[in-house]
């Protein structure tokens, strides 16, 4: 689009282009005549033999061509053509005896054939036709070309995202460490005890948002490394019920506080699984803090593990808790999203760990899927593919 003044003009479309390729010499220039008056640019050549090279540069939009040439087949004149503009169309003319080989030439590929004697306005009628698809398809590849470009863009910006998020996550945790451990020595009263009291309280806090916002920036840097695909798995075999009663003892405290009951039901020979042992525990861990965040108190909270019927092994953390909203239940397993609900209630947590445990089931050929109801409950299963299980 060009701007002129104050009015906006649209560009003139780029005139068509149509080569005549007739062994007729007077028939091919009375062609070009009322093609050229018509605003056409055209080229006429006599013979297949002036099919070259430096013909590409006319970029042909159209190629006329008469299918019975003396000294050689019109059909392998429209290959060659083809060969030199791939994106142009060819409209075959023939006389009545060669009816057939226009309908050949079509089978091959040609738009449509011209039978000779035609009429300049029978001529413009199919050429218009033909310019109509030609355009078309011609809108489609800028269409196609302004898309890829775009998300070329896009992924590079992701790119630079992801890297920008591990070297930020890096040098926060430095300072963090000091943070923890200084923390961690003057909560302790390492070097003696502290007056007045009142600075062991502050000395905790400061150590447990420390810890907080250590776990955070693991997560971003665990997210930004999966996202840049620099993630991979560090197979072993893996005893779930162990993880189970790991992730237990970790939640055990803040389950007790709230009075939430941590229940786990494990099928029997539940063969091991061979899989990165520190992402299933965390997986496991994500879970269940989520469960034990979002369940009130008095609440239940459990892990089944069980055998498919199809052999895959099932894990599944229930809780009798808020629930998530039907239409929060598919943007919430994107990274950095949290339920309305839980913004208002507690400000703690990036929104990463569903998005996480998903990533990390697909490195393991495996599936989140998660079933919520408001007030009733929420059940997250991981499903890891049999072929990780040990015999
Ligand atoms: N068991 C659950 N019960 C209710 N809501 C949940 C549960 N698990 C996750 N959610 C909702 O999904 C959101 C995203 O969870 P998650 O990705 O773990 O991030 P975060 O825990 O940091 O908020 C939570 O903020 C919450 O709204
Ligand atoms: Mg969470």
């Amino acid at each position: 689009m060009l701007v002129a003044g104050n009015d906006v003009v649209t560009a003139p479309p780029p005139p068509r282009r149509a080569l005549i390729l007739d062994d007729e010499a007077d028939f091919a220039a009375s062609l070009s005549d009322i093609l050229e008056d018509a605003g056409y640019l055209t080229c006429v050549i006599n013979s297949v033999d002036d099919v070259v090279e430096d013909l590409a540069d006319f970029n042909a939009d159209v190629t006329l061509v008469d299918v019975r040439l003396r000294d050689a087949s019109g059909i392998d004149a429209i290959e060659a053509l083809q060969a030199l503009w791939p994106h142009s169309e060819a409209i075959v003319m023939t006389g009545y005896a060669t009816v057939e080989n226009a309908i050949a030439a079509i089978h091959k590929g040609a738009y449509d054939y011209l039978r000779k004697p035609f009429h300049a306005e029978e001529l413009k009628a199919v050429l218009n036709r033909c310019f109509e698809k030609i355009e078309l398809r011609r809108d489609k590849r800028a269409a196609n070309e302004k898309l890829r470009t775009a998300l070329d863009r896009a992924e590079l910006a992701n790119r630079a995202k992801s890297e920008f998020l591990a070297n930020m996550s890096h040098e926060v945790r430095t300072p963090l460490n000091v943070i923890l451990g200084y923390s961690e020595v003057i909560k302790d009263q390492h070097f003696g005890p502290l007056h007045p009291e009142k600075y062991v309280e502050y000395a905790k806090d400061i150590h447990e948002s420390g810890a907080f916002v250590l776990s955070l920036v693991n997560d971003v840097l665990d997210m930004a490394a999966i996202e840049s695909g620099q993630s991979e798995i560090k197979e072993s075999s893996v005893e779930i019920e162990a993880i189970v009663d790991f992730c237990f003892r970790m939640l055990k405290g803040r389950a007790e506080s709230f009075k939430l009951k941590l229940m786990k039901e494990i099928a029997q020979g539940i063969p091991d699984l061979r899989a990165d042992e520190r992402m299933v525990k965390q997986m496991l861990l994500n879970l269940l803090s989520n469960a034990v965040k979002f369940t009130p108190e008095g609440g239940r909270i459990g892990v089944v593990v069980t055998l498919a019927d199809d052999g895959d092994l099932v894990i599944a953390v229930a809780d009798n808790g808020v629930g998530i909203a039907e239409e929060d239940q598919q943007k919430i397993l994107e990274p950095f999203t949290v339920g309305e609900d839980a913004l208002t209630r507690s400000a703690d947590g990036a929104g990463l760990g569903l998005a996480l445990t998903k990533s990390m089931m697909e490195m393991h050929d495996g599936t989140l899927e998660l079933r919520s109801n408001i007030d009733v409950g929420t059940v997250v299963t991981l499903r890891f593919p049999k072929s990780r299980l040990e015999n």
